[in-house]
């Protein structure tokens, strides 16, 4: 069964509370698997660093919907993991002050699933999905109905007495979630009005994000750490959240006075395995495994992910948009290939 998690928008808390508050919203756990991940958060969209073409297109969204006591149109949000599609979906139903329900796509198995759900939906209320391109088909054929004419049809009884019910729900909107928008099919994203996608962040907003982040924390970073950290970061704000909060647990172990340094953030970054472009250690393990096991390429997907005994879609969502994004590799139509780049980069000989 989905776990249920209504909200009242408007009661959400504003910034800075801690997130042990018993009136704290939780985001399912396999949605929110860090506890600094909601304290961290933006909750606002003006709290939203960066992005800012799409933050200014959800706000005229969200204004127009307000000036005209209207209900927001299904909204589908794209892009890497850690990049702040969870923020931003559940940003809106705080500002338009409607209930928010959430569910993940993996979880809903059958539309029996769903229905607890969209039956629970109140007027103009929000309802989001992450991972939406993980939907079963036939929950996605369940959903159409619901999202197009705020109704759904409900099986009942079978052979001879099998008759379908209809019932008749409260306008609400849809927030999808997704990091492969390419899989989503067709009728599924022709549900959603309005699309945004979200791609990475430059330096700047990631200096920003980490400072921001830091005073949230009460820890001090010295200008020239946040732009290390920044630039180590793939990115990705979860990431730079994820190396502050090691950095500082580093900093509160080995240099008690507190300060995070360059040095400091220098030393925190090498424990942690992560290289000058922001490389991990798997992210690394995958190049040298093209390298190592298909002369450098091309591979197919599948073949890496069994060399590396991961599957395939962790590797297309958390390892290849930033390699790709930063050209250490290519795709082409017979596979992967390791660019002159990425030879370069793990201190290969070129071919
Ligand atoms: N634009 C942003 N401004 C500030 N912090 C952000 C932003 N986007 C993401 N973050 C931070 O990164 C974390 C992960 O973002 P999230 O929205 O959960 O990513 P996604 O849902 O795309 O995987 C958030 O908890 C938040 O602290
Ligand atoms: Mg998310």
């Amino acid at each position: 069964m989905p776990r249920e998690s209504v909200i009242r928008g408007d009661e959400l808390p504003e910034d800075d509370r801690p997130p042990s508050a018993p009136d704290v919203p939780r985001a399912p756990a396999d949605l929110d698997d860090d506890s600094h991940d909601a304290a961290l958060r933006p909750q606002r969209l003006e709290q939203v660093i960066g992005q800012r073409k799409v933050v200014e297109r959800v706000r005229i969204m969200l204004d127009a919907t307000l000036k005209r006591g209207d209900v927001l149109g299904h909204l589908l949000l794209d892009g890497p993991p850690g990049i702040g599609k969870t923020t931003i979906a559940m940003a809106i139903p705080r500002e338009l002050g409607v209930d928010c329900q959430i569910a993940a796509g993996p979880a809903l198995a059958a539309p029996k699933d769903l229905l607890p759900y969209l039956t629970n939906a109140t007027h103009g209320s929000v309802l989001f999905i992450d991972e939406i391109h993980r939907l079963p088909a036939a929950v996605e054929e369940f959903l159409y109905p619901a999202m197009e004419d705020f109704r759904i049809d409900i099986p009942v009884g079978d052979g001879l007495n099998a008759r379908t019910i209809n019932v008749q729900l409260k306008p609400f909107t849809v927030i999808g979630a997704t990091t492969r928008a390419g899989m989503l099919t067709a009728p599924m994203r022709d549900r959603f009005v309005n699309r945004e996608h979200l791609d990475f962040y430059g330096p700047d907003d990631l200096q920003e994000i980490v400072r921001r982040n830091a005073k949230k924390l009460r820890t001090s970073v010295t200008d020239e750490a946040a732009v290390e950290i920044a630039r180590r970061s793939q990115g990705t704000p979860r990431k730079a959240n994820n190396i502050l909060l090691r950095t500082r647990d580093f900093a509160t172990l080995r240099h008690p006075e507190g300060q995070i340094t360059t040095a400091i953030a220098r030393e925190a970054l090498a424990m942690l395995e992560i290289d000058g472009l922001g490389l991990e250690h798997q992210d690394r393990r995958y190049l040298e495994t093209i390298l190592s096991v298909f002369a450098g390429g091309p591979a197919g997907l599948q073949a890496i992910a069994h060399s590396m005994s991961l599957s395939p879609d962790s590797l297309e969502d958390d390892i290849e948009p930033f390699l790709l994004r930063s050209g250490l590799i290519q795709r082409t139509p017979r596979g992967r290939v390791v660019t002159p780049a990425g030879y370069e980069h793990l201190g290969w000989p070129a071919r």
